[in-house]
């Protein structure tokens, strides 16, 4: 949508060119994401409102591949001023956002300049555009991958290794592939551009709208990463047994239960992510009784079979389809998640049959909300073991580990496409 309006104190000669108003949305979401700590996809409704559909999504990916080069065009930015801009002045922001489109967008040139300007004004226009016009001059460059912020590659070294740091910098370089799960395996000659992975899986390069993707609305399919598919394949088949899946919307993982036979009993707080979930059953033909609650006080009725807990967390895992996660997320945050993981997996512990199986899992990459989790829940548990989950269980290539625990980290499957970070442990009640 062009802003043709005249902004204050100019007149209509001066009029922002078109396409200032999708830059100017970009502005909002930037500061909302590294300022107020918000997610960038809910902070993109309220940035965005009134662009076309186009110009809306233009402004999120522009918004997306600055967060996700951000390390590498701040060292652009810096190489190229004499003074150290500070972090959070609009005039790096504003270059920021045109630099993420010269260098990965490979929008215009003069489309670029002509739309950063207006957002200066009354400020450093002549550097904003001294600094443009010598990134085009001097063909600046990003490198092959994306540097990760100083404080995540740090965290993460210290976790896993600089391999994995910078395995996790190659995979965030581009955005992941479409990963598919269907309610039943596709007829032969179906998806013949997809690869499979797993059963019930099929994957597509990334860049197709969903919507208009063959059998959206028959509903065979949902889009799911691979790695969140893992945690509900532990469960094998349900046989009609009652099953608790808690922290369920928008419900990938119930679909994939309710298509395994499980009686699913989809529990979560959001009454929004909840209409997303009832929405995904309807449109595939799956059912499950679905309670909105929060499972710190909300308590079933009565024991049962099985609990999936897919816990909130920081989400560190699926960096590359959220770039925004890296930059928000502090030791802080892990903290207080994993402090509410904790209270979910005692309380819903509570709830399980003698026996009964709990699959816990995170997105995240962090070993507090994972490892350290489960190792000091057994600690607090006793009589609860770890099931161990077997070679063959998950999809070839994504192996357990020593305790029996399903750790994905980055570098995984990198030849066909990558996969997000997941934790997921299978434990086994106390028999009585
Ligand atoms: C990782 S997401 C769940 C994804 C979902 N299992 C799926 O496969 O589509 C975590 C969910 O936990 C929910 N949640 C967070 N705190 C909760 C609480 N105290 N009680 C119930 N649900 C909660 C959030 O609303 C969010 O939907």
């Amino acid at each position: 949508m062009a802003d043709r309006r005249p902004r204050r104190g100019r007149g209509p000669a001066e009029a922002d060119p078109p396409g200032t108003a999708l830059r100017r949305a970009a502005l909002r979401l930037l500061d909302a994401v590294l300022r107020r700590g918000d997610p960038l996809d809910i902070a993109a409704h309220a940035a965005t409102q009134g662009l076309a559909p186009s110009d809306r999504a233009f402004a999120i990916a522009i918004v997306s591949e600055t967060l996700r080069w951000m390390v590498d065009i701040d060292g652009l930015i810096d190489s190229a001023t004499e003074q150290i801009l500070p972090e959070d002045v609009k005039s790096r922001a504003v270059l920021r956002l045109a630099l993420a489109q010269l260098l990965v967008l490979k929008t215009a040139p003069h489309a670029v300049v002509s739309t950063a300007l207006p957002l200066v004004a009354g400020g450093p226009r002549r550097l904003v555009h001294a600094l443009l016009s010598r990134a085009q001059q001097e063909e600046w460059k990003l490198p092959d991958s994306a540097n990760l912020p100083e404080g995540v590659a740090e965290r993460w070294a210290a976790q896993w290794g600089d391999d994995i740091v910078a395995l996790a910098a190659a995979s965030w370089s581009a955005p992941p592939p479409i990963d598919l799960s269907f309610a039943s395996e596709p007829a032969d000659g179906e998806w013949a551009d997809a690869i499979s992975l797993a059963p019930l899986h099929r994957r597509l390069p990334r860049g197709q709208a969903v919507e208009t993707m063959p059998g959206y609305q028959a509903g065979g399919w949902w889009v799911q990463d691979l790695a969140a598919s893992l945690p509900a394949r532990l469960f094998g088949e349900g046989k009609g047994k009652t099953l608790l899946d808690l922290c369920a919307a928008p419900g990938g993982k119930t679909m994939q239960l309710a298509a395994a036979g499980w009686n699913v009993v989809a529990v979560d707080s959001s009454t929004k992510r909840l209409a997303r979930l009832s929405d995904n059953l309807a449109r595939t033909g799956l059912s499950a009784e679905v309670v909105q609650g929060d499972i710190r006080k909300w308590a079933p009725d009565a024991p049962v079979d099985a609990i999936l807990l897919d816990a909130p967390c920081t989400a560190t895992g699926i960096f590359r389809r959220h770039p925004d996660v890296l930059h928000r997320i502090e030791p802080r945050q892990i903290d207080e998640m994993a402090a509410l993981q904790a209270e979910l997996l005692d309380r819903s512990a509570a709830w399980l049959k003698p026996g009964g199986i709990l699959v816990y899992a995170t997105c995240s990459l962090e070993r507090a909300e994972g490892e350290d989790q489960i190792a000091a829940f057994l600690d607090r548990h006793d009589g609860w073991t770890v099931d161990p989950v077997k070679a063959d269980e998950p999809p070839p290539a994504i192996v357990p580990d020593g305790e029996g625990f399903v750790r994905t980290l980055p570098g995984l499957l990198a030849d066909a496409g990558g996969l997000d970070g997941f934790f997921v442990a299978r434990l086994r009640a106390p028999s009585g």
